[in-house]
């Protein structure tokens, strides 16, 4: 039976869902790694597909470390954790599930902008505490603050797909939205009848409530900064949903203690698991937190992952990057294969240009996409490293980690 390739989960346990849609193309193991140093050389050595969450980072030192790696599938939309230009330049492509979690990051984000407006955590906190608002006088006290919302004007910046969801989900609210985005066309303002401002500068003069949905990249770190805070409206709110590091939370503390931010509330943070008990946030007042789970639903978290094996899937049995639905660094791929040194000559117009500059010629099997019975699938396999031993493939029973048996010795305790 020929080796078939490696597909490796890098920082989670349950492959359960990817198993049954990977199985006859690759072996699935996974590492619940939180970094590189905690995935088996196995691993490293031949795994040509990696699937990834946001918990684990993969820096180019991190990616040389793979010596066959062909694929990597974000499962989520956000991919600042990969070195996707690194990545490219060692024929790696690198993938992500855009429509993961739009809605749920989108209902979340609203979520925690009504918080700050009605004070629902801090009125049911007010309760557990022991406090009782039965004049009107106590009511006045313990709700002081709140606010109405119709009238209020929501600045949202990066009007990607979570930020259009908050817009539509935030003008039924009696919001007037603004938004900043310098990276969209003309007119997007137009079809979804928003007031697009041009400088990062106007919304934040604007917005009596700020909401953060851009990507976080090499250009927008620590985007909302001392300087930027001091041109927000005295006492704005701020949500952040997006990213950690586009916010310095050192200035954010600074600002909730001096009352220039009224209040915020954060699902992401620069330093991530979030505690309360480090951090500068530790002893600012008026914050709300949550734990990076502004995308998470049982069904979103099941469709990513589904689409996330079938892009492994796609990237195993067709042409990298040309089959892949949602290549990130195509365009670098396609430089870095314009400009490497291979000879021509050796690189077979059907082979996988991927493969091309990373590995010698003649070492991309490609799956025959009828999947034939029983199937005889090369996969990916990278030159020179042995083939990975493999017991016949079966789909694992429910609430069953995917970790095949044969596969035990791989990744397991890790
Ligand atoms: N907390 C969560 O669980 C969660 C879930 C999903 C997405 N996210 C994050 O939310 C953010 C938005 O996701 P998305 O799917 O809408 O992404 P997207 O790529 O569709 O949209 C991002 C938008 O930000 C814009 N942008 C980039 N830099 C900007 C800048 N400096 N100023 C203004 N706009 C800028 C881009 O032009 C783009 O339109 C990402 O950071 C993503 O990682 C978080």
């Amino acid at each position: 039976m020929p080796a078939r390739p490696l597909v490796a989960l890098l920082d989670g346990r349950d492959c359960t869902v990817e198993m049954p849609i990977l199985k006859d193309v690759a072996t699935v193991a996974f590492c619940d790694a939180q970094s590189t140093q905690e995935i088996h050389e196995k691993v490293l050595n031949e795994a040509v597909g990696a699937l990834m969450y946001h918990t684990i980072t993969l820096s180019r030192q991190d990616l040389e470390k793979f010596k066959a790696l062909r694929v990597i599938v974000r499962i989520g939309s956000g991919y600042d954790n990969v070195d996707i230009k690194s990545a490219a330049e060692l024929g790696i492509a690198v993938c992500n599930i855009p429509s993961s979690s739009v809605e749920e990051t989108a209902d979340s984000t609203l979520c925690h902008i009504l918080n700050l407006y009605r004070r629902v955590t801090w009125l049911h906190q007010a309760l557990r505490e022991g406090n009782r608002a039965s004049s009107v006088e106590q009511i006045r006290e313990v709700a002081g603050g709140a606010v109405r919302i119709r009238g209020e004007t929501l600045g949202i910046i990066g009007l990607g797909r979570v930020g259009q969801a908050v817009a539509l989900r935030a003008k039924s609210f009696g919001f007037n939205v603004i938004f900043y985005d310098p990276y969209l066309p003309d007119g997007v303002e137009r079809s979804l009848g928003l007031q697009r401002v041009g400088t990062l500068q106007d919304l934040l003069m604007h917005s009596d409530c700020i909401t953060l949905h851009c990507s976080l990249n090499e250009h927008n770190h620590h985007l909302i900064n001392d300087f930027t805070i001091k041109q927000m409206r005295q006492g704005c709110f701020l949500v952040n949903t997006a990213r950690g590091g586009l916010v310095d939370e050192k200035a954010l503390a600074q600002a909730l203690k001096e009352g220039r931010i009224r209040g915020t509330a954060l699902d992401v943070h620069e330093s991530e698991p979030f505690s309360f008990a480090q951090g500068p946030l530790k002893d600012a007042p008026n914050v709300i937190c949550t734990p990076h789970t502004a995308w998470y639903s049982e069904q979103a978290s099941i469709e990513s992952r589904e689409d996330a094996a079938k892009e492994i899937r796609r990237a195993i049995t067709g042409h990298i990057p040309d089959a892949l639905r949602n290549c990130v660094n195509k365009e670098y791929l396609l430089l870095a294969a314009q400009w490497s040194n291979i000879d021509p000559a050796t690189v077979h117009p059907e082979l996988n240009g991927a493969a091309a500059y990373r590995f010698p010629p003649g070492v991309v099997g490609v799956a025959n996409p009828g999947l034939p019975e029983p199937p005889v699938v090369e996969g990916i396999v990278a030159h020179g490293i042995p083939p990975v031993s493999h017991s016949a493939p079966r789909t694992p029973s429910p609430g069953e980690t995917s970790k095949l048996d044969a596969d035990r010795e791989i990744p397991s305790d890790q």
